[in-house]
């Protein structure tokens, strides 16, 4: 068990209960749960669900996200329980706001994923008005971060920002950077949003996460049942990261920019390739899994 409790808080990145359970029963606790679709369409009774030949009708599909994540609710400390809504890249605001507003009311702790283009900073900026938390999910650069930060400014609660550390490393750059790059630019913010380092593949990510003081990250069981193997190692003050890829290679560092908080969301660049890319993931293997008749 782990005892000397980092700050950031810890996260589970998964859609399985029991696995938050196993996690929980290793470590000592667990801050939060995040979900997504590609994670609930990998659940055990689901997968199940369509071996046996069923084809789950869209509001089985609520029911089932609902179930998964009210088991969840109980495990889990005060980061709460991120639940996404289903959105592609036509789901407008409004529509994102509707399912926002009915699955904050599945669990008294969830936090509500909306993805970090026009629509999704669109849904947050009317949830948070409406006391619904939010975590801003497929973050993939520091001006969609300003853009959260500015559309929920007021926010009685803690707002979520995550940056998806594994899918910048990925394409070869250093996605550590956005996360050191956001913490930085939000010194000089009100503290309204709390970064939460997402996509996180290895004990090296979390260590670095803890470095740069990052509210909180969410893990795969995988990576914290490595992490324990490992003794929970933490950083010390002379800790120093070097992204490199599978092969070693060095990941392009990505550069900090000097972007005013107090401008309005809509003047910020949204755009940004990895966050489609995203979306149609999440959409394809939800689709692909729980669509498909065995
Ligand atoms: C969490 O909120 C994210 O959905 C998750 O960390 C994405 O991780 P991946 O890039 O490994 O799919």
């Amino acid at each position: 068990m782990l005892t000397n409790k980092p700050k950031t808080k810890i996260l589970v990145d998964g859609g399985d209960p029991n696995e938050t359970l196993r996690v929980k029963n290793l470590i000592g606790f667990v801050d939060g749960q995040t979900t997504n679709p590609s994670l609930i369409a990998k659940n055990p009774e689901i997968q199940q669900l369509i071996a046996s030949g069923h084809t789950l009708s869209p509001e089985e599909e609520k029911n089932e996200y609902k179930k998964i994540v009210q088991s969840i609710s109980p495990l889990v400390g005060d980061a709460g329980v991120s639940i996404e809504v289903f959105a592609d890249l036509n789901t407008t605001a409004k529509d994102m706001l509707v399912q926002g507003q009915e699955m904050f009311r599945w669990i008294p702790n969830a936090y509500i994923k909306y993805p970090c283009t026009h629509e999704g900073l669109r849904a947050a900026q009317m949830s948070v008005q409406k006391s619904i938390r939010v975590n801003m999910t497929l973050c993939f650069s520091q001006e969609q971060a300003a853009a959260v930060y500015a559309a929920t400014k007021g926010s009685n609660s803690p707002v979520y920002v995550s940056p998806f550390v594994g899918r910048l490393d990925d394409r070869g750059e250093d996605g550590m950077d956005l996360v050191r790059n956001i913490k930085k630019m939000y010194e000089r913010g009100d503290g309204h949003v709390h970064v939460l380092a997402a996509s996180i593949r290895t004990i090296n990510h979390l260590l670095c996460s803890f470095f740069l003081c990052a509210e909180l990250a969410t893990v795969p069981s995988k990576v914290l049942h490595e992490w324990a193997s490992a003794g929970f190692p933490l950083p010390d003050k002379g800790f120093t990261y070097k992204g490199a890829d599978a092969n070693g290679k060095p990941l392009k560092p990505i550069q900090y920019k000097e972007l005013d908080l107090n401008l309005p969301w809509e003047n910020f660049e949204l755009a940004h390739e990895l966050t489609t890319k995203g979306i149609k993931k999440f959409v394809a293997d939800y689709e692909s899994t729980l669509r498909r008749s065995a």
